[in-house]
């Protein structure tokens, strides 16, 4: 195993952290002694043990003069957790390899306290993987008053996500629909179209595999027809807050409708303004999941960070209902081009990852 095999097998670790650590990045870490991988682990759980430490337990006295090969640079301050560095330094290891640095701060410093103590430290192996992996994460710290916002679909062959009916379930097949489940499980919040919360009545909540430790919010974006306190998605006793945006001039009707079952209303005149006041609601990562009218709108003003495109193997044709909405453009020199960050299937579905911009490597 070389260093870059390490690495994606730390990224991989770093990935089980999902839904559990939140906000907190997901890491990982392996031990290598040679090319010999000697202790592996991952950050579990929100304020547990670090990745670092637990590769260290488990590769015992094989750390010495070992090789830590860690998704995140390793931090030098005393949080919930003791620092890293000093575990590492402690260990023996004699090299570190991360693919990213810490964008946080308060975190920072962490490679010259191990070079300080003698450790060779390098940093920028597949540090982009990295940084797509904790998106919102490193998001969070480039001063942005927003949430990361991703935008999923599951879209027909030709880009619609619904039949001339409006009927768009289901479109894909159960894999894809666990995966979204999946997805949901690592956001503060999933929100929805209000044409989308009356036509189909989603839960929006997480039933797959992994439970979230705080389950999202959820959010629904009112239009000009009045969303009821009897939608599911809003109903009292939810595990997880609901939040209604509307517009300056519908909030008073819209709070009387339903502020008394406990659903937070909030006004903003622009899609900017709403991100931002769920931002200032703790919200720091937003999955929309539909319809095409917000999509559109969301896509229009730069908004979205991230598609999760499902594509399902049919046509839907012209009276279908648009993925994008209104988007305008159509000058192929003027479209931007966006990044791919993962394709692969999801049983007869075709799952594709975009980043609207692209990683550029810091180091
Ligand atoms: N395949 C999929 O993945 C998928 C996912 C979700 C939904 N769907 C399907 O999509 C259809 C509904 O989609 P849709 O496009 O009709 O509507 P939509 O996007 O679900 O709803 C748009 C709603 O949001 C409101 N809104 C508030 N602020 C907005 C803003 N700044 N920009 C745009 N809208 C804003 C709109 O207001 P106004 O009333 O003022 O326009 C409208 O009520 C349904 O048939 C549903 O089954 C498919």
């Amino acid at each position: 195993v070389n260093s870059e095999q390490a690495m994606r097998r730390a990224l991989g670790l770093a990935r089980l952290g999902w839904g559990r650590v939140h906000p907190n990045p997901m890491v990982g870490a392996v031990v290598l002694a040679g090319e010999a991988p000697v202790g592996e682990g991952w950050h579990r759980e929100w304020g547990g043990a670090h990745a670092e430490p637990s590769a260290l337990a488990a590769a015992g006295g094989r750390a010495r003069g070992a090789t830590m090969v860690v998704t995140l640079m390793p931090c030098s301050h005393q949080g919930k957790q003791p620092p890293c560095t000093e575990a590492i330094i402690a260990a023996g290891i004699g090299e570190v390899v991360a693919a990213a640095a810490d964008p946080n701060p308060e975190a920072e410093g962490g490679a010259d306290r191990l070079r300080a103590a003698g450790i060779r430290v390098s940093a920028g192996l597949l540090e982009c993987e990295a940084r797509r992996q904790n998106a919102h994460f490193f998001h969070r710290h480039t001063g942005s008053r927003r949430p990361w916002v991703a935008l999923k679909l599951a879209t027909s062959l030709d880009h619609r996500i619904a039949d001339r009916s409006g009927n768009s379930r289901w479109i894909s097949g159960p894999d894809a629909r666990e995966f979204v489940h999946r997805l949901r499980a690592g956001f503060a919040a999933v929100g929805i179209g209000g044409r989308t919360a009356l036509r189909d009545d989603p839960a929006l909540t997480v039933r797959g595999a992994i439970v979230p430790r705080i389950p999202p919010a959820r959010v629904l974006f009112e239009g000009a027809e009045p969303l009821p306190p009897t939608l599911t998605a809003l109903k009292s006793g939810s595990t997880a807050p609901a939040i209604v945006v509307t517009s300056p001039a519908r909030w008073r009707s819209t709070s009387t409708r339903l502020a008394p079952a406990g659903i937070r209303v909030i006004a903003a005149v622009s899609l900017d303004e709403a991100l931002e006041l769920l931002r200032d609601l703790g919200i720091d990562s937003l999955l929309i999941e539909g319809g095409g009218r917000l999509a559109g709108a969301l896509l229009a003003a730069e908004l979205v960070d991230r598609y999760y495109q499902i594509q399902s193997p049919l046509w839907l044709g012209r009276e279908g209902r648009p993925a994008s909405g209104e988007l305008a453009g159509g000058d192929l020199e003027a479209s931007r081009r966006w990044d791919v960050v993962e394709r692969r299937s999801l049983g007869a579905d075709t799952l594709l990852v975009l980043d609207r911009i692209a990683c550029s490597p810091v180091w």
